[in-house]
This record gives structure tokens, C-alpha cells and sequence, in this order.
């Protein structure tokens, strides 16, 4: 029996993995959940952004599958979701871009499998108010994060029978931050024969994946250009919507769609829960119900094929009425 923590967020968070937990539960799989919930609604509440008792349960059962929750822009509390993979360790964060049939693009084919490091970078956090005109931040880039991160997209390639890895860098400007994580890179690809390593600058790469996206495979690089990668290969297949995203430490995985809380159409039943299904299906992968985690995928390729889609995949069904067409799917 799996016991799963499920952080319901806020924003479409509550729907998103309420119709996740359905979906699950429709498998019948033996997995309880412990709900529990942190963010801005939760303080309002109760006084604390993250109670103990997330903390609790996420240490207890490991694993977990997370709503998106709210960050305030230019002010207020730091990122609860930051936080989380920091303070986990969460050092992994896998973001597949994988075309879906049954969702028109002008791509096809599309199959590249995003490592970003999750835990440095830029988004540590750190700046300094030098002046009223003038304020720092830290890029905090180490041997260990950067080795981690760039050895597991190489394990995934060679476990995966993939043939290329890109590390995506700015070492021209950043010669010594980013330079030191492209050398890296360079060194492990050495222990690596069978596969084919390549670096590429940032900005090229955003251009590259606008014109010829087929071309890329496996690809690894820092925290916010992963970041910002993630969201335009969402763009290539379809959008926020349909792009899953797994956050993995040393002993606990965290499995969360890419998109955020979507303010403007919260509590409308419009959001499109294929992402956090899909982030739900890599959660299946991990604890070891890879069987499940297929059948899920082909039930939601199944109702997208038949025509029933959210409506920023052009569709008209509601959050509820995609759910329960997945469920049907499932048999
Ligand atoms: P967002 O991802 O929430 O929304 C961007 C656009 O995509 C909007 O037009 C939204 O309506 C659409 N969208 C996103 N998910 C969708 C879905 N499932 N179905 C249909 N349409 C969808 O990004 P935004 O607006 O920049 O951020 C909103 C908040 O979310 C911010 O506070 C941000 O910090 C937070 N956020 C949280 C994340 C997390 O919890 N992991 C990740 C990214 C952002």
C-alpha cells in the first residue's frame, strides 16, 4: 500500500488534483492519500503559510503530488515551491515535452525530455539592496549540484536508449558560473561514448527549438533557463496544459504539473488537468506501477483523440466533464 501526500495548492490547484485523486482512485490501485494543503489560502486560515503538518507528511510518505500555489510578484512571501525543493533536496527536476496525438500543433514528433537543476541558480534567492538604485543577486552554480543534475541526464539517456544530450549555458558572459557547469558537462559526457553530447547558448537554443525542436533529445541546464525552456516547450506541444513535471531528491519525489495557479481562470472548471495527469502517470512510473502509469496515458490520449478538450486546447468540456471522460477511458 502507497500512501501519497496530495498538496491541493490554490488557484485551479483544488481542481487540478481533485480530478487527479478521481482518476487515481478510478485505477483502483492500493494508494491512500493524505491531503493536506499550504499558501496563501492556508494562511488566511490558520497563520502559517506551511503548516507542520505538510512537512510531516511529506517526510512520512515520500511521495507526493502537488497543486500549483500562488507566489506574489515583486513583493510579499518568498516561493513556497522553491522552498519545498530546497528544503527536500529536490535537485532533479524532469519536465518532459512530448507530443500528444489528438492535439493539433505545428509541431510533431516532439520528444525532448527537460533536466533542469532545481535547487541553485539564480533562484537561491539571495539579493543584495546596494543602493536604492541599485540592488545585486546572487547565481550560486556548485560542483556538486551541477555534477548531480548533469550525471542523471546522462543516466537517463543511456537507461532510455536516448542518443543526445545538449547542455544549454551562457558561459560567454558567465565564464566562470556557467563555465564551470559547461566543464562539467564536457567531463561527464566523456564517460558517456555511446552517447553525443553537445552545448549550446541559451539564446540559441530558444531559437533552435522555435525552428527545429525535433532536433533536441535529451537536454540539461541551470535553474532559470530550465525554467524558462520548460514553459516554451510546453509552448510546442500544446501549452501549459498538457505538460507534466516530477521534482526528485535522494529519497522524496514531489510531481507537479509545469503551470502555475492560473489565477484568471480559477473556480471556473475550465482548467485543463491533463498536466497534473500526466505529472500523476511519472508518479505511478516511481512507485513502481509502471502498468497503471501507461494505462493512464492512453486514456487521456484516447479522450483528446475522440475530440473532448479543455477550452485552451480549443475545445469547450469542462475540468469535470475531461475528467470523467478520462475515467470512462480507463474501462
Ligand atoms: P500560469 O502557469 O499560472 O498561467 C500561464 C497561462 O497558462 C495563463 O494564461 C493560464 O490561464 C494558462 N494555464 C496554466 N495552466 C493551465 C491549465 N492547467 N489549463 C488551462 N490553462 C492553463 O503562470 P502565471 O500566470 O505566470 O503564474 C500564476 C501564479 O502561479 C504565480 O503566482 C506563480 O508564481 C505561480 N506558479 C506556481 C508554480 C508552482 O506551484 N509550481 C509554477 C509556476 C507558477
Amino acid at each position: 500500500m502507497h500512501t501519497i501526500t496530495l498538496i491541493q495548492g490554490d488557484g485551479i490547484g483544488p481542481e487540478v488534483t481533485a480530478s487527479a485523486k478521481q482518476v487515481i482512485d478510478a485505477l483502483k490501485l492500493d494508494i491512500a492519500w493524505d491531503v493536506v494543503n499550504a499558501g496563501l489560502d492556508v494562511y488566511n486560515e490558520t497563520g502559517e503559510l506551511v503548516p507542520d503538518s505538510v512537512y510531516q507528511s511529506i517526510e512520512k510518505n515520500k511521495v507526493v503530488l502537488k497543486g500549483p500555489i500562488t507566489t506574489p510578484i515583486g513583493e510579499g512571501f518568498r516561493s513556497i515551491n522553491v522552498m519545498l525543493r530546497k528544503k527536500y533536496d529536490l535537485y532533479c527536476n524532469l519536465r518532459p515535452a512530448l507530443s500528444i496525438q489528438g492535439i493539433e500543433t505545428r509541431y510533431s514528433d516532439i520528444d525532448i525530455i527537460l533536466f533542469r537543476e532545481n535547487t541553485e541558480g539564480l533562484y537561491v534567492g539571495v539579493e543584495h539592496v546596494i543602493s536604492d538604485d541599485e540592488i545585486h543577486a546572487e547565481k550560486i552554480i556548485t560542483r556538486k549540484g551541477s555534477e548531480r543534475i548533469i550525471r542523471a541526464a546522462f543516466e537517463y539517456a543511456e537507461k532510455h536508449g536516448r542518443k543526445k544530450v545538449t547542455l544549454v549555458h551562457k558561459a560567454n558572459i558567465l565564464k566562470l558560473t556557467d563555465g564551470m557547469f559547461l566543464n562539467i558537462g564536457k567531463d561527464i559526457s566523456t564517460e558517456y561514448p555511446n552517447i553525443l553530447f553537445e552545448a549550446i547558448i541559451i539564446d540559441n537554443m530558444c531559437m533552435q527549438l522555435v525552428m527545429n525542436p525535433n532536433q533536441f533529445d535529451v537536454v540539461v541546464t541551470m535553474n532559470l533557463y530550465g525554467d524558462i525552456l520548460s514553459d516554451l516547450c510546453a509552448g510546442l506541444i500544446g501549452g501549459l496544459g498538457v505538460i507534466p513535471g516530477a521534482n526528485i531528491g535522494e529519497t522524496i519525489a514531489v510531481f507537479e504539473a509545469v503551470h502555475g495557479s492560473a489565477p484568471t481562470i480559477a473556480g471556473k472548471n475550465l482548467a485543463n488537468p491533463t498536466a497534473i495527469l500526466l505529472s500523476a502517470a511519472m508518479l505511478l512510473d516511481h512507485i513502481g506501477e509502471v502498468k497503471s502509469g501507461e494505462k493512464l496515458r492512453n486514456a487521456i490520449t484516447s479522450v483528446l483523440k475522440s475530440g473532448v478538450k479543455t477550452t485552451d486546447l480549443g475545445g469547450d468540456a469542462t475540468t469535470t466533464e475531461f475528467t470523467k471522460a478520462v475515467i470512462e477511458a480507463l474501462g
